[in-house]
């Protein structure tokens, strides 16, 4: 039997067969302003008011301080459960590591890339958090910053890498990735696609003047999962996710996408 936790996301834990599996790593992709970082601190917070898992918030892009206050009209008190211990967050710059890096390159490690060091710094920074506070669930925001400065091979041995040390943690890993706008819907999965164990694509479209946010299941290995778009909604606690409707009848091909 596969140990099951909350997802902590309203409307989820029926499409996804009971909740994520414990130990998944879970990818969250979609365009700037869909809801990536709301689904995965609310992953985190809600885990640890409601169900007792500590959580290591990782952010590469925004500062801390600018998460903390976007999430407090969610009634999401991150400053208090990180004073509590039940949460860490964790900063990452991947444009410091940009600058810090050429600079102390000697000839012997001359063939260190970024995203290597990176990773490994990132990775044992993650593991002493996650050891400190006995953290269950990790997000990591966002992946996309990791691929500053590589070429394709190099980004797919670092994100790999990232992966593998992740799964030896033994907790749930939400990982959110931006998708370009304009990128087409139905493109090829990207490298962090196929290393994921399960990945859910956050949709924007606008319909007749009318934003539809609307979130599938692409793929979830090793369980029955919905392989309906759902609408969901941002509002006043957060994300919600309607599991039993549809987006629009007649499905989504009238719908000009403004991914
Ligand atoms: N109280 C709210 N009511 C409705 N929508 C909200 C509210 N707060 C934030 N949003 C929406 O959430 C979006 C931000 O989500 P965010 O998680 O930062 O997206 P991403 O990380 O994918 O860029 C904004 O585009 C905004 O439309
Ligand atoms: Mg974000």
């Amino acid at each position: 039997m596969m140990d099951r936790i909350p997802t902590a996301i309203a409307g989820l834990d029926e499409l996804t067969g009971g909740g994520f599996v414990r130990g998944d790593v879970i990818l969250i992709t979609g365009s700037p302003g869909c809801g990536k970082t709301t689904f995965g601190l609310q992953f985190l917070y809600r885990g640890a008011v409601d169900y007792g898992e500590r959580g290591i918030f990782v952010t590469l892009e925004e500062s801390p301080a600018r998460v903390i206050r976007n999430v407090w009209q969610f009634g999401w008190g991150i400053e208090r459960l990180v004073k509590e211990n039940k949460m860490r967050i964790l900063r990452a710059d991947p444009v410091a590591y940009t600058h810090y890096i050429p600079n102390h390159r000697n000839n012997d490690t001359a063939h260190i890339d970024i995203g290597s060091a990176m990773v490994e710094t990132i990775s044992k920074q993650i593991e002493q958090q996650v050891k400190e506070i006995g953290a269950k669930r990790i997000f990591i925001d966002s992946i996309t910053s990791l691929k500053i400065a590589q070429n394709e091979l190099q980004v797919r041995f670092t994100i790999l890498e990232l992966i593998k040390n992740l799964e030896n943690l033994e907790c749930t890993t939400v990982i959110s990735s931006e998708i370009c706008p304009g990128t087409s819907l139905y493109e090829a999965f990207s490298v962090e696609e196929y290393l994921s164990e399960v990945v859910i694509r956050m949709h924007v479209f606008r319909s007749c003047g009318t934003r539809v946010r609307a979130v599938e299941i692409l793929k979830m290995r090793g369980g029955r999962h919905d392989e309906t778009m759902r609408p969901y909604a941002i509002g006043d606690s957060g994300l919600v996710i309607y599991p039993r409707e549809t987006v629009v009848d007649g499905g989504i091909a009238n719908m000009a996408a403004v991914l």
